[in-house]
Protein backbone atom coordinates (compact mmCIF):
# COMPACT_ATOMS: atom_id res chain seq x y z
CA UNK A 1 0.00 0.00 0.00
CA UNK A 2 1.07 3.56 -0.64
CA UNK A 3 2.10 5.65 2.34
CA UNK A 4 3.72 9.45 3.30
CA UNK A 5 6.91 7.88 4.24
CA UNK A 6 8.73 11.49 4.54
CA UNK A 7 7.24 14.36 6.00
CA UNK A 8 7.92 17.54 3.74
CA UNK A 9 10.34 19.02 6.59
CA UNK A 10 12.62 16.17 6.42
CA UNK A 11 12.72 16.32 2.76
CA UNK A 12 13.23 19.64 2.69
CA UNK A 13 16.11 18.87 5.02
CA UNK A 14 18.08 16.57 3.06
CA UNK A 15 18.02 18.50 -0.38
CA UNK A 16 19.26 21.54 1.37
CA UNK A 17 22.01 19.42 2.90
CA UNK A 18 22.86 18.23 -0.30
CA UNK A 19 22.84 22.10 -2.11
CA UNK A 20 24.33 23.34 1.63
CA UNK A 21 27.74 20.29 1.33
CA UNK A 22 28.20 20.94 -2.21
CA UNK A 23 28.17 24.21 -1.85
CA UNK A 24 30.84 23.80 1.21
CA UNK A 25 32.92 21.68 -0.56
CA UNK A 26 32.99 23.40 -3.92
CA UNK A 27 33.89 26.81 -1.85
CA UNK A 28 36.88 24.75 0.24
CA UNK A 29 38.12 24.33 -2.88
CA UNK A 30 38.02 27.55 -4.84
CA UNK A 31 39.15 29.27 -1.71
CA UNK A 32 39.90 33.41 -1.40
CA UNK A 33 36.96 35.33 -1.43
CA UNK A 34 34.75 31.98 -1.71
CA UNK A 35 35.48 31.49 1.94
CA UNK A 36 32.44 33.49 3.08
CA UNK A 37 30.07 31.22 1.04
CA UNK A 38 31.80 28.52 2.64
CA UNK A 39 31.19 29.79 5.79
CA UNK A 40 27.64 31.01 5.32
CA UNK A 41 27.09 27.43 3.80
CA UNK A 42 28.25 26.05 6.99
CA UNK A 43 26.18 27.86 9.24
CA UNK A 44 23.16 26.80 7.13
CA UNK A 45 24.46 22.80 7.46
CA UNK A 46 24.67 24.17 11.04
CA UNK A 47 21.01 24.85 11.41
CA UNK A 48 19.98 21.96 9.17
CA UNK A 49 21.35 19.50 11.57
CA UNK A 50 19.99 21.13 14.59
CA UNK A 51 16.74 21.27 13.20
CA UNK A 52 17.14 17.56 12.39
CA UNK A 53 18.09 16.30 15.94
CA UNK A 54 15.09 18.28 16.84
CA UNK A 55 12.66 16.84 13.99
CA UNK A 56 14.52 13.84 15.86
CA UNK A 57 11.91 13.96 19.15
CA UNK A 58 9.35 16.00 17.21
CA UNK A 59 8.90 14.91 14.10
CA UNK A 60 6.23 12.65 12.28
CA UNK A 61 6.94 9.26 12.51
CA UNK A 62 9.97 7.84 10.52
CA UNK A 63 11.89 11.08 11.62
CA UNK A 64 12.39 9.75 14.63
CA UNK A 65 15.65 8.48 16.71
CA UNK A 66 13.09 6.17 17.93
CA UNK A 67 12.00 5.13 14.90
CA UNK A 68 15.22 3.69 13.05
CA UNK A 69 17.77 3.65 15.48
CA UNK A 70 17.87 -0.08 16.02
CA UNK A 71 20.03 -2.70 18.13
CA UNK A 72 22.30 -5.46 16.73
CA UNK A 73 19.46 -7.81 17.05
CA UNK A 74 17.57 -5.65 14.24
CA UNK A 75 20.47 -5.31 12.44
CA UNK A 76 21.28 -9.12 11.66
CA UNK A 77 17.38 -9.45 11.25
CA UNK A 78 17.80 -6.68 8.55
CA UNK A 79 20.41 -8.53 7.03
CA UNK A 80 18.69 -11.99 6.96
CA UNK A 81 15.94 -10.36 4.66
CA UNK A 82 13.71 -10.36 8.10
CA UNK A 83 13.16 -6.61 8.33
CA UNK A 84 10.29 -4.82 7.19
CA UNK A 85 9.23 -1.15 7.57
CA UNK A 86 8.67 2.14 5.51
CA UNK A 87 11.78 4.60 7.11
CA UNK A 88 15.38 4.25 7.60
CA UNK A 89 16.37 0.09 7.69
CA UNK A 90 18.27 -0.93 10.95
CA UNK A 91 21.42 -0.76 8.86
CA UNK A 92 20.95 2.19 7.00
CA UNK A 93 20.26 4.03 10.05
CA UNK A 94 23.97 3.85 11.31
CA UNK A 95 25.08 5.61 8.48
CA UNK A 96 22.90 8.49 8.90
CA UNK A 97 23.83 8.82 12.00
CA UNK A 98 27.26 8.77 11.36
CA UNK A 99 26.80 11.40 9.02
CA UNK A 100 24.87 13.64 10.88
CA UNK A 101 27.57 13.12 13.39
CA UNK A 102 30.64 13.90 11.02
CA UNK A 103 28.96 16.99 9.08
CA UNK A 104 28.05 18.47 13.04
CA UNK A 105 32.33 17.54 13.87
CA UNK A 106 33.03 19.42 10.33
CA UNK A 107 30.75 22.56 10.80
CA UNK A 108 31.60 22.83 14.41
CA UNK A 109 35.31 22.44 13.88
CA UNK A 110 34.74 25.06 11.09
CA UNK A 111 33.73 28.06 13.65
CA UNK A 112 37.31 27.86 15.17
CA UNK A 113 39.32 27.49 11.43
CA UNK A 114 41.41 29.85 9.78
CA UNK A 115 42.49 29.73 6.38
CA UNK A 116 45.60 31.40 6.46
CA UNK A 117 44.97 33.95 4.66
CA UNK A 118 41.67 36.22 5.25
CA UNK A 119 38.90 34.10 6.17
CA UNK A 120 38.65 33.03 9.95
CA UNK A 121 35.23 30.82 11.65
CA UNK A 122 33.22 33.11 13.38
CA UNK A 123 34.23 31.67 16.91
CA UNK A 124 37.97 32.41 16.24
CA UNK A 125 38.16 35.01 18.75
CA UNK A 126 37.44 32.62 21.14
CA UNK A 127 40.67 30.44 20.73
CA UNK A 128 44.89 31.30 20.69
CA UNK A 129 46.15 30.75 16.98
CA UNK A 130 47.65 27.61 18.20
CA UNK A 131 44.41 25.91 19.16
CA UNK A 132 42.81 27.63 15.89
CA UNK A 133 45.61 25.90 13.73
CA UNK A 134 45.02 22.47 16.11
CA UNK A 135 41.27 23.23 14.75
CA UNK A 136 41.64 23.71 11.48
CA UNK A 137 43.87 20.58 10.94
CA UNK A 138 41.66 18.34 12.21
CA UNK A 139 38.94 20.49 10.30
CA UNK A 140 40.97 19.48 6.94
CA UNK A 141 41.61 15.67 8.37
CA UNK A 142 38.23 15.46 8.18
CA UNK A 143 37.03 15.71 5.01
CA UNK A 144 38.21 12.37 3.15
CA UNK A 145 35.94 10.75 6.13
CA UNK A 146 33.34 13.19 5.21
CA UNK A 147 33.78 11.74 1.27
CA UNK A 148 33.86 8.47 2.07
CA UNK A 149 30.56 8.30 3.98
CA UNK A 150 28.55 10.42 1.50
CA UNK A 151 29.96 7.67 -1.44
CA UNK A 152 28.71 4.52 0.89
CA UNK A 153 25.40 6.60 1.44
CA UNK A 154 25.49 7.08 -2.59
CA UNK A 155 26.23 3.49 -3.18
CA UNK A 156 23.78 2.55 -1.05
CA UNK A 157 21.35 4.07 -3.01
CA UNK A 158 22.22 3.18 -6.29
CA UNK A 159 22.27 -0.41 -4.63
CA UNK A 160 18.56 -0.39 -3.94
CA UNK A 161 17.95 0.85 -7.13
CA UNK A 162 19.41 -1.30 -9.42
CA UNK A 163 20.03 -4.51 -7.70
CA UNK A 164 16.87 -4.99 -5.57
CA UNK A 165 15.07 -2.70 -8.03
CA UNK A 166 13.26 -0.48 -5.30
CA UNK A 167 13.68 3.46 -5.42
CA UNK A 168 14.07 4.97 -2.18
CA UNK A 169 14.80 8.52 -3.92
CA UNK A 170 11.46 8.76 -5.07
CA UNK A 171 9.94 9.09 -1.48
CA UNK A 172 12.62 11.22 -0.81
CA UNK A 173 11.53 13.53 -3.24
CA UNK A 174 7.31 12.86 -3.01
CA UNK A 175 7.48 11.59 0.30
CA UNK A 176 4.89 8.59 -0.88
CA UNK A 177 6.53 5.02 -0.87
CA UNK A 178 4.77 1.99 -1.81
CA UNK A 179 4.98 -0.86 1.14
CA UNK A 180 3.73 -4.11 1.74
CA UNK A 181 2.31 -4.17 4.75
CA UNK A 182 -0.03 -1.35 6.66
CA UNK A 183 1.86 0.78 8.42
CA UNK A 184 1.29 2.36 11.98
CA UNK A 185 -0.71 5.77 11.62
CA UNK A 186 2.33 8.68 11.45
CA UNK A 187 1.81 10.67 14.74
CA UNK A 188 3.81 14.08 15.29
CA UNK A 189 5.44 16.33 13.00
CA UNK A 190 2.85 18.99 13.30
CA UNK A 191 2.89 22.63 12.64
CA UNK A 192 3.76 23.38 16.51
CA UNK A 193 6.93 21.15 16.42
CA UNK A 194 8.15 22.52 12.86
CA UNK A 195 8.25 26.29 14.73
CA UNK A 196 9.87 24.82 17.86
CA UNK A 197 12.66 23.51 15.77
CA UNK A 198 12.87 26.06 13.61
CA UNK A 199 13.14 28.62 16.59
CA UNK A 200 16.17 26.11 18.27
CA UNK A 201 18.12 25.80 14.71
CA UNK A 202 17.79 29.36 14.23
CA UNK A 203 18.88 29.88 17.61
CA UNK A 204 22.29 28.06 17.22
CA UNK A 205 22.85 29.62 14.19
CA UNK A 206 22.63 32.89 16.02
CA UNK A 207 25.07 32.08 18.73
CA UNK A 208 27.11 29.93 15.74
CA UNK A 209 27.79 33.13 13.85
CA UNK A 210 29.62 34.74 16.87
CA UNK A 211 27.02 37.69 17.30
CA UNK A 212 26.58 37.07 20.99
CA UNK A 213 30.79 37.91 21.03
CA UNK A 214 31.65 41.64 21.99
CA UNK A 215 32.55 43.37 18.87
CA UNK A 216 36.10 43.31 17.65
CA UNK A 217 38.06 46.77 18.87
CA UNK A 218 37.97 49.45 16.45
CA UNK A 219 40.94 49.82 14.26
CA UNK A 220 43.92 52.19 16.05
CA UNK A 221 44.22 55.38 14.37
CA UNK A 222 46.22 55.93 11.89
CA UNK A 223 48.46 59.16 12.47
CA UNK A 224 48.66 61.52 9.46
CA UNK A 225 52.48 61.84 8.22
CA UNK A 226 53.40 65.42 8.88
CA UNK A 227 54.78 65.90 5.21
C1 LIG B 1 26.17 15.55 -0.04
C2 LIG B 1 25.34 14.64 -0.34
C3 LIG B 1 24.37 13.96 0.60
C4 LIG B 1 24.26 13.96 1.95
C5 LIG B 1 25.15 14.66 2.95
C6 LIG B 1 23.11 13.16 2.30
C7 LIG B 1 22.66 12.92 3.60
C8 LIG B 1 21.57 12.15 3.93
C9 LIG B 1 21.06 12.00 5.26
C10 LIG B 1 21.63 12.67 6.52
C11 LIG B 1 19.99 11.16 5.19
C12 LIG B 1 19.10 10.73 6.34
C13 LIG B 1 17.84 11.54 6.31
C14 LIG B 1 17.31 11.68 7.70
O1 LIG B 1 17.75 12.63 8.35
O2 LIG B 1 16.51 10.87 8.17
C15 LIG B 1 19.82 10.77 3.81
C16 LIG B 1 18.83 9.93 3.33
C17 LIG B 1 18.62 9.67 2.01
N1 LIG B 1 19.34 10.21 0.95
FE1 LIG B 1 20.93 11.42 1.06
N2 LIG B 1 22.53 12.68 1.15
C18 LIG B 1 23.26 13.15 0.10
C19 LIG B 1 23.01 12.96 -1.23
C20 LIG B 1 21.98 12.21 -1.72
C21 LIG B 1 21.67 12.05 -3.13
C22 LIG B 1 22.44 12.72 -4.28
C23 LIG B 1 20.60 11.22 -3.20
C24 LIG B 1 19.85 10.71 -4.38
C25 LIG B 1 20.26 10.55 -5.56
C26 LIG B 1 20.22 10.85 -1.85
C27 LIG B 1 19.18 10.03 -1.51
C28 LIG B 1 18.80 9.73 -0.24
C29 LIG B 1 17.70 8.83 0.07
C30 LIG B 1 16.86 8.09 -0.93
C31 LIG B 1 17.61 8.78 1.47
C32 LIG B 1 16.62 7.94 2.28
C33 LIG B 1 17.22 6.60 2.50
C34 LIG B 1 16.25 5.64 3.13
O3 LIG B 1 15.20 5.38 2.52
O4 LIG B 1 16.54 5.15 4.22
N3 LIG B 1 21.08 11.47 -0.98
N4 LIG B 1 20.78 11.41 3.07
C1 LIG C 1 29.82 20.80 7.30
C2 LIG C 1 30.25 21.95 6.83
C3 LIG C 1 31.63 22.11 6.26
C4 LIG C 1 32.29 21.34 5.33
C5 LIG C 1 31.79 20.11 4.61
C6 LIG C 1 33.60 21.93 5.15
C7 LIG C 1 34.59 21.44 4.31
C8 LIG C 1 35.86 21.96 4.21
C9 LIG C 1 36.93 21.39 3.45
C10 LIG C 1 36.81 20.12 2.61
C11 LIG C 1 38.03 22.18 3.60
C12 LIG C 1 39.42 21.92 3.05
C13 LIG C 1 39.70 22.62 1.78
C14 LIG C 1 41.09 22.32 1.31
O1 LIG C 1 42.05 22.74 2.00
O2 LIG C 1 41.21 21.68 0.28
C15 LIG C 1 37.65 23.29 4.44
C16 LIG C 1 38.47 24.33 4.80
C17 LIG C 1 38.11 25.37 5.63
N1 LIG C 1 36.87 25.54 6.24
FE1 LIG C 1 35.32 24.30 6.13
N2 LIG C 1 33.70 23.04 5.96
C18 LIG C 1 32.51 23.18 6.65
C19 LIG C 1 32.15 24.18 7.54
C20 LIG C 1 32.95 25.28 7.84
C21 LIG C 1 32.54 26.41 8.66
C22 LIG C 1 31.18 26.56 9.35
C23 LIG C 1 33.60 27.26 8.69
C24 LIG C 1 33.73 28.60 9.36
C25 LIG C 1 32.77 29.37 9.67
C26 LIG C 1 34.67 26.68 7.92
C27 LIG C 1 35.92 27.24 7.75
C28 LIG C 1 36.94 26.70 6.99
C29 LIG C 1 38.26 27.31 6.85
C30 LIG C 1 38.73 28.59 7.52
C31 LIG C 1 38.99 26.47 6.00
C32 LIG C 1 40.39 26.74 5.46
C33 LIG C 1 41.43 25.88 6.06
C34 LIG C 1 42.74 26.12 5.33
O3 LIG C 1 42.73 26.22 4.11
O4 LIG C 1 43.77 26.18 6.02
N3 LIG C 1 34.25 25.48 7.40
N4 LIG C 1 36.32 23.14 4.82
Amino acid sequence: MRVRVWDLPLRLFHWLLVTAVVTAFVTAKVGGNAMDWHGRAGLLIIGLLVFRVVWGFLGSSNARFASFVRGPAAIRAYLQGKWQGAGHNPLGALSVLAMLALFAAQAATGLFANDDVAFEGYLYPLVSAAVSERITGIHKLLESALILLVLLHLGAVTFYTRIKKESLVLPMITGWKEVPMEPPTPRGGGFIAFIVATLIATGVVYVAAGQLLPPPPPPAAVETPAW
